[in-house]
Parts: C-alpha cells; structure tokens; sequence
C-alpha cells in the first residue's frame, strides 16, 4: 500500500492507494472515527458492482450506513440532486459528526464532497474513487461543485475530505474510453511536473492498460503526490495551481463549443495539450520533440487530434472561459517535458495561426 500524506494544516489528510481497498475501508475509517450514520452515495453503474461489497464492510464494522444509487452521467451534479441528497441527509438523521462517502467517479466525488461541505456547514466526508481520472484528479485537492444552467461547476468551494481510499481494482471494471481520458490528465502531470513519469508512460503504456498493479501503483501515487505537492502550495489556486490547468484553456474551449458531447473531458484536454505546445514552440520557450512525444502517446491511445473547429469560435469560446482574467487569457505553457510556465502574453494572432492549422 502507499500512503500520500496531503499537508494542509487543520485540513490534512491521507490518501492510501492499493488494490482490495474495498474490502478494508470500513475497517481502516473504524481505526480513527467512532461508527456513526453513514450515507454512502454512488452511481447506478458503480453502486451495482460495487455498493454492497463497501456497505457491507462499514456495516461489519458497526457503521450505520444507507446506500444511495443516483443515474449515472454529468448531467446529475446539479442542484436538484443536491437537494435530493440533503432530504437523504435528514431522513438518515446525519448529524455534524456523522458520514458522506463518495464511492464513484468526479460526479460523484463532486456531487458529494458539496453536500458534505454544505450539510450542517460542513460534515466528514471520503472519497472512493472508481475512475482513473477520479483517482489521479478530483478526489483530490477539495475542490467540490455542482453545475448550473450558466456554467459547469459555477456553485461549489473547496472542502477537503478526511481521507481518499484508491483501490485500483475497480478499474478494472472501467470503460476502455474512460481509462484513456484519465490516463491524459497522467500525461498531464508529466508534462508540468515530472519528466520520469512521463517516460515511464512512454515505456509503459502496455502495462497500464492490461492493469498490471505496479505500474498502475506508480501512476497513481505519482500523480496524487504532484497534485497533492501543488494543492500544498496553493489551496484555492491563487497562483501555482493554475499549472494544473495545463491543456484545459483551449480543452474547455473546445468542449463547451461542442455542448459538452463529443469529446469526453480528457480528449479535449489532450487536444489542449497539442496546442500549448504548438503555442510554445511558436513563442521559442521549447523545441518540436515536446510536441511530438506527447502527439505520440495521445496517438496510441487512439485518439483523434483533429477537430475541424473553426480558430474564431475556439477564440471566441477562450475569452468567455471563467479562468480569463482582467479579459486576458492565460496558458500554461511547457519549456520541456516536467517543466511549464504561466502566460498571458500569447496574442490573437498566434492564436489564430496556431488554431488554424491542422495539429
Ligand atoms: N474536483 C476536481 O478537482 C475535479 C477535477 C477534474 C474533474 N472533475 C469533475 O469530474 C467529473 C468527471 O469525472 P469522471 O470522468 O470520473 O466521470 P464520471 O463520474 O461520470 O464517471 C465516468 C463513467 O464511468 C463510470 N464508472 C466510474 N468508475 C467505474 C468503475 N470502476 N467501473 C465501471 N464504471 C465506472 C461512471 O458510472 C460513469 O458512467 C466532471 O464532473 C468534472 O467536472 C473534478
Ligand atoms: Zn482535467
């Protein structure tokens, strides 16, 4: 097992990554916490592989937990919802010292982390992430949300959880075109942070996607290590953290132009990836073979680079994007591979002679 302190002072926590964690968590939380009213939520999908097996486990440790099974899709981390789980809440008869754990993805994790930062001002929450980009990426850092009609995860704050449980089991039940959109933001970490994982990818992708335990060990525990070593720096991203952003201006763009539904949040951000580079190299902070080996690693993992957007919409949607500030975009740019600055000193015209070539 490995264990990822994250050192925020009062809201410190752990993060333990290992496979059959599911069987354990119950009795691992059991070791710190008094057993107490525990709403467990999930989604459809998840709860029916996997909702018993971690009810059961709180239960045989005393917990008194109610399980909860919402649809699946990113459409459900929306207020309505909120309010359905805060009935939940009340119903179960929660109180400040009780119990929310998140077993699913990023909705999940979002969708509960908000109600357990809202409930009663704040009660404890767990993370359980089941997809690899909630493992790697948003069962960490305490950033929680729902979605409004005006913007996805407009009404939200930052709550961190008690502790993140990682069994790297459940991936094996994940979607193929899951995995791959998780495995972008661990390309992502390499690229801003760490030059060995970025190489260990290149070696190793073979071993990643047949799921082979110390690979996938290594890329998890190292992209929560980088994740937490940032969140550390840079709580409510004043600064650092917006390196994390690396990939997700132009990304964003390129999802809210095409509603949210062709490109799953990973594609579009390897897509945003591509550009930054090509945005660098352009600006002379780095040399061609940033571009080409992540072009080569997005390439095996069977994506497609090309979007056929037109550069004024991407522009367009950049300038709308929440991140923008005082009206002036921001990128964060690679000078090598494990290496990235901030920039807001890319102009509309490279813009606009980067975004109109094909990648
Ligand atoms: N809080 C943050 O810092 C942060 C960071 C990045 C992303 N996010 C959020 O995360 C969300 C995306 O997360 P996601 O990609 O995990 O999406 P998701 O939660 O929708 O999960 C993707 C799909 O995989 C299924 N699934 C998950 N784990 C499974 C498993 N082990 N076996 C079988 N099926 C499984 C889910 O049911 C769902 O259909 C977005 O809402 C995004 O805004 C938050
Ligand atoms: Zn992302």
């Amino acid at each position: 097992m490995k264990k990822i302190h994250v050192n925020l002072s009062a809201n410190s926590y752990n993060i333990y990554i290992d496979k059959d964690l599911l069987v354990k968590v119950g009795e691992m939380i059991a070791k710190g916490k008094e057993p107490c009213k525990t709403l467990l939520i999930t989604d459809e999908n998840i709860g029916k592989i996997y909702g018993e097996i971690v009810a059961e486990n709180f239960r045989q440790n005393n917990f008194d937990v109610k399980l909860l099974a919402l649809p699946p899709g990113e459409d459900q981390k929306n207020i309505e919802n909120a309010l359905l789980l805060y009935d939940h809440c009340f119903a179960h008869k929660l109180d400040r010292k009780s119990l929310i754990v998140a077993l699913g993805g990023g909705v999940i994790g979002d969708l509960s982390g908000f109600i357990a930062a809202t409930f009663m001002r704040g009660i404890p929450y767990i993370q359980i992430p089941t997809s690899l980009l909630a493992q790697v990426d948003s069962s960490i850092g305490g950033k929680v949300a729902v979605n409004h009609p005006k913007g996805k995860n407009m009404i939200g704050c930052f709550y961190q959880p008690t502790a993140v449980f990682i069994d790297t089991n459940t991936l094996s039940t994940l979607p193929s075109k899951e995995m791959v959109a998780g495995f972008v933001e661990v390309i992502k970490y390499g690229v801003i942070r760490d030059a060995e994982l970025f190489a260990f990818l290149e070696k190793s992708m073979y071993d990643i996607f047949q799921l082979n335990h110390e690979a996938l060990l290594k890329i998890i525990a190292t992209s929560c290590q980088i994740k937490a070593n940032v969140v550390e720096q840079d709580e409510k991203e004043k600064d650092l953290r917006a390196i994390l952003n690396y990939g997700h201006t132009i990304g964003h763009a390129i999802e809210t132009i095409t509603n949210y539904k062709k490109y799953r949040h990973g594609e579009a951000v390897a897509i945003g990836m591509l550009y930054a580079s090509k945005i660098a190299i352009e600006l002379g902070l780095t040399d061609n073979t940033v571009f080409e080996r992540q072009l080569s690693l997005i390439k095996n993992l069977g994506l497609s680079i090309q979007t056929g957007l037109k550069s004024e919409s991407i522009i367009k949607a950049l300038y709308t994007d929440k991140k923008t500030i005082s009206g002036r975009l921001r990128f964060v740019l690679p000078t090598k591979i494990g290496e990235v600055i901030i920039s807001d000193k890319v102009s509309d015209e490279i813009l606009y002679r980067i975004l109109d070539n094909p990648l």
